[in-house]
């Protein structure tokens, strides 16, 4: 079932999340849902709080093959963070908004997956490290435009009145 993407400005946006207890059919489902919306708005990525849960799932494609490879990955933490890369962002709670954010290379990825099964992932740099970076910031309430520098969160303030 597609699910609605709450937009900026929705307080559910800004909610630390709260860790799954349990993997059980109703958040295997909720996954399940945010998979289907996730590629119904052509996304990479989509993080529980923006279809209004306050759960930490995140699910991703970062589409690096033509084959879709959706990824669930339930309490993520993130680890042995180091590098540095730069590039433009967008979110799907934030339609029409772009900006260069700084984000850590290389990320280690701990969760469980749809099964309840622990699971890591390792991500060097590119489209990956940046989705697990920006979905994982949302699980605290956090939108990557908290993380444009001054002047381009004064560029998006100035296109956002446009808007
Ligand atoms: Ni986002």
């Amino acid at each position: 079932m597609k699910l609605k993407i709450l937009t900026e400005g929705d307080e559910k946006l800004r909610v630390i999340c709260k860790p799954v207890p349990k993997v059980t059919a109703q958040i295997k489902k909720l996954a399940a849902d945010m998979i289907e919306t996730m590629y119904a708005a052509k996304g990479v990525g989509l993080a529980a709080p923006q279809v209004g849960s306050d759960l930490r799932i995140i699910v991703f494609d970062p589409r690096t093959s033509r084959r879709r490879k959706p990824q669930v990955l339930i309490n993520p933490v993130l680890s042995e963070l180091e590098g540095e890369i730069r590039g433009d962002e967008g979110c799907l709670s934030c339609p029409g908004l772009w900006g260069e954010v700084t984000r850590y290379a290389h990320v280690k990825a701990t969760g469980l997956n749809e099964k309840g099964e622990e699971v890591e992932i390792e991500s060097e740099g590119g489209v990956l490290s940046v989705v697990l970076q920006h979905e994982t910031d949302h699980l605290d309430g956090i939108l990557f435009l908290d993380r444009l520098d001054p002047a381009q969160q004064l560029r998006v303030m100035k296109e956002r009145e446009e808007l």
